[in-house]
């Protein structure tokens, strides 16, 4: 792949562009490549990024080995993806965002700390399941701090949805796990609700998790917790049937 290849294809994010637009849990800020974003872009994307193709992953490729792949959808700055990957080195991650600033900042983390069992990509989450993620074949789903859109007319907007759950449970190896943590309590409650619903997946606990040891704290947690929003976690696994 040349430079150019890489800062243009960095740039476009899902499929439906332009008129075509459907309702989206993101909005795009801060768009714009700098100088510096190309310099970490060409020095680090080959070893840590990868591209939007419409064909199935192959993991062994992307990681020279067969280790168990763990997606994390919406990294943000990536302030956990790095550490947990470092805390886990038995499982291969795929981060997913779309935050240009946010993509570039883990790009450059993975490259100069040489954390070989992550690899990025800055696309629509939905559309790199939809097209290059085979069915049954994902250990876990990290989904940490989740837009809220908190007012009632942009909760259209929030990634976790009946329908959404139940497509990554697809995704989802046998006893593989979807793994869900939020300051917005409401946004909680109505996940942990309709996921007793979903017939692919169980809930160990019967209720909200407690935190596991290895997941370290971001930002966001920091800010709810300033807040004194309560940190809810929620992990649910896949069934045998
Ligand atoms: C509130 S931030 C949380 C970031 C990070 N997980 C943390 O805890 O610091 C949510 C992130 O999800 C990303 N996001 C939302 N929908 C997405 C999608 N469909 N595909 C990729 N990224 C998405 C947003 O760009 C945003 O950076």
């Amino acid at each position: 792949m040349t430079d150019e290849e890489i800062i243009s294809g960095v740039q476009r994010i899902e499929i439906r562009e332009g008129r075509e637009r459907t309702i989206k849990s993101y909005v795009l800020r801060n768009n714009v490549i700098t100088p510096k974003d190309e310099r970490i872009l060409k020095e680090y994307f080959r070893s840590h990024g990868f591209m939007f193709q419409d064909s199935p992953l192959d993991y062994s490729a992307l990681f020279g080995n067969g280790n168990p792949v763990i997606i994390e959808i919406g990294f943000g700055m990536g302030d956990t993806t790095a550490e947990t990957a470092l805390r886990r080195p038995e499982f291969n991650y795929i981060g997913i965002e779309v935050f240009l600033k946010g993509f570039v900042n883990l790009l450059e983390e993975l490259g100069k700390r040489s954390i070989d069992n992550v690899r990025i990509i800055r696309f629509n989450a939905v559309d790199v399941l939809s097209r290059m993620i085979p069915d049954g074949s994902v250990e876990g789903f990290h989904i940490f701090f989740p837009d809220p859109w908190q007012k009632k007319r942009h909760h259209k907007r929030r990634l976790m949805t009946p329908s959404f759950l139940h497509f990554l449970a697809t995704k989802l190896k046998k006893g593989g796990y979807v793994y869900m943590v939020t300051d917005w309590e409401e946004y909680a409650e109505e996940v942990l609700s309709f996921s007793s619903d979903e017939p692919l997946l169980s809930n160990p606990f019967g209720g909200f998790a407690p935190p596991v040891a290895w997941r370290p704290m971001t930002k966001f947690e920091q800010k709810g917790m300033e807040s004194e929003h309560p940190i809810n976690e929620i992990w649910l696994e896949r069934n045998d049937s």
